[in-house]
């Protein structure tokens, strides 16, 4: 699920200037300001499923500060990194973290 930039659920406090840098997020090219951290680049853009915890159960940042890990994702191949301590690099390909598929086990 993502939300239009308009409609979205956080937005900056300040207006942060700073140099562009590109990643790519599943098929998707975002741009995002140097410094920014990955889950603040991604909310930024309206994406705000970052894993699945359990078949269809969406997930997405919580604390931003290391504590919840909510924000898990894949970046550039590695699983389980916390979108809110990863700073955003260009180049960067951020996929979802998909939960192993549970036929069954989490019935609800
Ligand atoms: S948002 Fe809580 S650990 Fe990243």
């Amino acid at each position: 699920m993502d939300f239009p930039r308009g409609d979205l659920m956080f937005r900056p406090v300040m207006t942060k200037t700073g140099r562009p840098v590109e990643f790519q997020f599943e098929d998707e090219i975002i741009t995002a300001i140097d410094g920014d951290n990955v889950a603040a680049a991604l909310l930024k853009a309206g994406k705000i499923q970052f894993r699945t915890a359990k078949k269809y159960d969406m997930r997405g940042p919580y604390c931003m500060m290391g504590v919840c890990f909510e924000c898990l994702v894949e970046i550039d191949g590695r699983p389980n990194q916390q979108a809110c301590q990863a700073m955003i690099r260009d180049g960067m390909q951020i996929r979802r973290q998909q939960a192993p598929d549970l036929d069954g086990e989490y019935e609800r």
